[in-house]
């Protein structure tokens, strides 16, 4: 069939195989590009299916020839409708993989259950044995937690005062003003049950118990801070305390690692356009001004980027991990450049519907939206007939 884009506010409803498809290759080609990393060669990742996680994922086989396991939660296709894209980028991912000589398989599931931890535990007994590196880079707006069956829904609001600021629709370019009014305790409790730290502690619990970590194991998991402008109502909001507590956990975990050499940290890394991202208010506004000016510093990167270069800069140096006084690896250090942020600053004033076309890149925010839905992807040819019946091969 042919595909097209049918955008509904912060998703595309549709998705193309071939183009989610041609994006992993890209991504393999760049890694590959950049050479050999001596980093873990038996890889677990929790989210691997888009964003940093898939970027981790292609990073982890394609630069350290690591065999791996890659847990994520996708729609399957079904005839005459689309998969959604992280199911395509799976099937591309392990298509390349296994053509490159790789191991890898893939458990389609909630990896908020005991169910799941469970499967997965089997598949690294039966396939590898153990695993030395585990990322973690869940994103999802609720969580039911296994040991008390309650459903937890995750709000993206301030905290203490109702927060004002501009945001812009990335689809029609009109910037306007928006309020957002602040969470409630139970609220700010939610959105750390969902993704603060607690099911990373269970994973990192449950796999440790089952003997399944190697010794020297390394842990990661990802966050962020950004700029004052997105402050109140990211890192000082609902989701900042969530990443304050996903961060605590970080220093918890590398304790309890401690017996099996283990490590644990956090990296932190750059604003990108991801399914997470486009529907928290005032980042994509935020992200246009950012891509522009980091594109014409010459400094931009997109996920693989960012992940490459924490594996090969921060993680596996062969030397110690460079970190930031909290022990946190830092990879949003050029977004976080004092010129970066000083443009961004002047730039935010300034924007408007009629000058973001100019002062933002809402073209670069557009296209890497429509990318992720496998849209707009150069070198796809969208005319062309293509079968939405794409399988995983390793899916267990
Ligand atoms: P994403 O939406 O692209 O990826 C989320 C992944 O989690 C997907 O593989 C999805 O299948 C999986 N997932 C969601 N719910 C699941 C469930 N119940 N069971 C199994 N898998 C599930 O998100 P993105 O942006 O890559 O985020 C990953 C991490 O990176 C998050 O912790 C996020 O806060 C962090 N981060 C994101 C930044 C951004 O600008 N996008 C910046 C810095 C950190
Ligand atoms: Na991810």
């Amino acid at each position: 069939m042919i595909i097209e884009p049918r955008i509904r506010g912060f998703i595309c409803l549709t998705t193309h195989p071939k183009g989610c498809e041609q994006n992993v290759i890209n991504q393999i080609n760049y890694v590959k590009s950049k050479g050999a990393i001596n980093g873990g060669k038996k890889a677990l990742i929790i989210g691997a299916s888009t964003g940093f996680g898939l970027a981790s994922r292609i990073t982890s086989a394609f630069g350290a020839g690591a065999s791996t396991i890659g847990v994520y939660f996708e729609k399957p296709p079904a005839e005459g409708k689309p998969a959604s894209a992280g199911w395509y980028n799976t099937a591309a991912f392990e298509k390349q993989a296994h053509e490159a000589g790789l191991y890898a398989k893939s458990i389609n599931g909630d990896a908020f259950s005991d169910e799941i931890k469970q499967k997965t535990i089997d598949l690294i007994k039966a396939d590898l044995g153990q695993v030395d590196l585990v990322i973690y880079s869940l994103a999802s707006p609720r969580r039911t937690n296994p040991k008390t069956g309650i459903t937890h829904n995750s709000v993206l609001k301030p905290i203490g005062e109702v927060f004002t600021n501009k945001t812009v629709d990335f689809h029609t370019g009109v910037v306007s003003e928006i309020s957002i009014n602040p969470a409630n305790e139970e609220e700010i409790a939610n959105t750390v049950a969902v993704m603060g730290g607690e099911d990373w502690q269970f994973w990192i619990d449950d796999l440790k118990k089952a003997g399944v970590l190697a010794d020297g194991v390394l842990t990661v998991a990802y966050s962020y801070i950004g700029p004052a402008v997105t402050e109140k109502v990211y890192r000082k909001g609902t989701i900042g305390r969530a990443k304050d507590h996903l961060e605590a956990t970080a220093k918890q975990i590398n304790e309890q690692l401690k017996d099996i050499n283990g490590k644990a940290l956090v990296s932190v890394n750059k604003a990108l356009v991801t399914q997470a991202s486009s529907a928290i208010p005032v980042i994509p506004l935020y992200i246009s001004l950012l891509y522009k000016i980091m594109k014409a510093e010459g400094i931009h990167e997109g996920c693989i980027e960012q992940m490459q270069r924490l594996f090969e800069q921060r993680l596996y140096t062969g030397g110690e991990m460079p970190t930031d006084e909290q022990g946190r690896v830092r990879v949003d250090d050029w977004e976080m450049r004092d010129d970066i942020q000083a443009q961004v600053a002047e730039l935010w004033l300034q924007s408007t519907t009629e000058t973001l076309p100019e002062l933002g890149d809402l073209k670069g925010y557009k296209t890497d939206f429509l990318n992720l839905f496998g849209f707009d992807v150069p070198g796809v040819n969208y005319q062309e007939d293509v079968n939405e019946m794409v399988a995983v091969p390793g899916l267990v």
